[in-house]
């Protein structure tokens, strides 16, 4: 088993979040019935991910010098994430997500990236010493597309496995970006949008997921939300059930999947268990509130396991 650091580089936002029985369509105000504030950004969710399930995290982002970059500093020391290349930005604000959970759990989520978009090259190329020593990488798309580039280049080059949560898609990703990923873990709609294709039922999914892997990624994991997940390798697929339980908000899922999985892979655990813990680990998640605050322990995941006599 590995114990080699895991890097996560991307964004750390505070998530203003509004409880309301609907999602309101354009024109409309609607009266909702709760707020809370709770630390997120889907850098810093898969980050503190790692670091509660029991992984030596370093986490790359950037704050801006104000309170909420404050608390989410504090927030990630509280949970054990490494914060050596944290940096902060003089100009602009910390990035700060709205967002509105319906009754059912489901969001509708809008971010003002702030001091993210200032995560630049030098701040990773700073952090060489510990992508020396780190086994994986684990970055998404909620920072500038150059630094995301260049730290997968850097990454590939010093023999990182590369994981790739491209969310959020904001246009086409290019090709040459895919190709540096190992793993890629886009939902069901962000592989539409990065294949271009309209994916009606799971048939499409996995064509889709087939021509991500001619691009020379390993293996394709697509999240489908209450359904689960659906692994694409180039021999066979891997289909894993979501668990059963009732949704409250379901924020930042994708995000302890992504961190869960990235942790029990470089750990040296087979794919298949690994998704299968990943799984176990996003939906105990959506019972909570909160992206951060979700998260469950290494504790509290082994208790579930146990208490509901669950195979992994
Ligand atoms: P988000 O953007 O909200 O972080 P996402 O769209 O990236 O999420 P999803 O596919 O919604 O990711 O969820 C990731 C994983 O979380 C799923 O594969 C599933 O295992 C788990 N999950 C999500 N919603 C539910 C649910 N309602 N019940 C059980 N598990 C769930
Ligand atoms: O994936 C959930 C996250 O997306 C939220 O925490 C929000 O900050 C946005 O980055």
């Amino acid at each position: 088993m590995s114990n080699r650091p895991i890097l996560v580089i991307g964004s750390i936002n505070m998530d203003l979040v509004i409880k309301s029985s609907f999602i309101p369509k354009p024109g409309e105000t609607v009266i909702g019935e709760s707020f809370y504030r709770a630390c997120g950004g889907k850098g810093a969710n898969q980050a503190v991910t790692i670091s509660k399930l029991g992984g030596n995290c370093y986490f790359i982002g950037k704050i801006g010098s104000d309170s909420f970059g404050a608390e989410l500093r504090e927030n990630l020391i509280k949970n054990g994430v490494i914060i050596d290349y944290l940096t902060e930005d003089d100009l602009e604000p910390s990035g700060i997500a709205f967002i509105i959970v319906d009754k059912k759990g489901e969001n509708s989520i809008v971010v003002a990236p702030g001091a993210n978009m200032k995560l630049k090259r030098e701040d990773v190329e700073r952090a060489l010493p510990i992508i020396l020593q780190a086994g994986t990488l684990l970055i998404q798309l909620e920072i500038p597309i150059e630094t995301v580039e260049f730290s997968l280049s850097l990454a590939k080059k010093y023999n990182l496995m590369t994981i790739l949560n491209p969310a959020p898609v904001r246009q086409r990703i290019d090709k040459e970006i895919i190709s540096l990923a190992d793993i890629i873990t886009p939902n069901r709609s962000e592989l539409e949008k990065i294949t271009e294709t309209e994916l009606k039922d799971d048939g499409d999914i996995i064509k889709a997921g087939k021509k991500i892997l001619e691009y020379g990624v390993k293996w394709v994991i697509v999240t489908l939300g209450s359904r689960g997940v659906i692994g694409i390798g180039k021999d066979r697929e891997i289909f894993i059930p979501a668990i059963e339980v009732s949704p409250i908000d379901t924020t930042g899922a994708g995000d302890v999947f992504n961190g869960a999985l990235t942790l029990r892979i470089s750990q040296g655990e087979s794919l298949e268990k690994a998704m299968r813990f990943a799984v176990i680990c996003a939906g105990i998640s959506v019972t909570r509130k909160g992206a951060q605050s979700s998260i469950p322990t290494l504790e509290e995941v082994n208790n579930f396991i146990e208490k509901e006599g669950i195979e992994v």
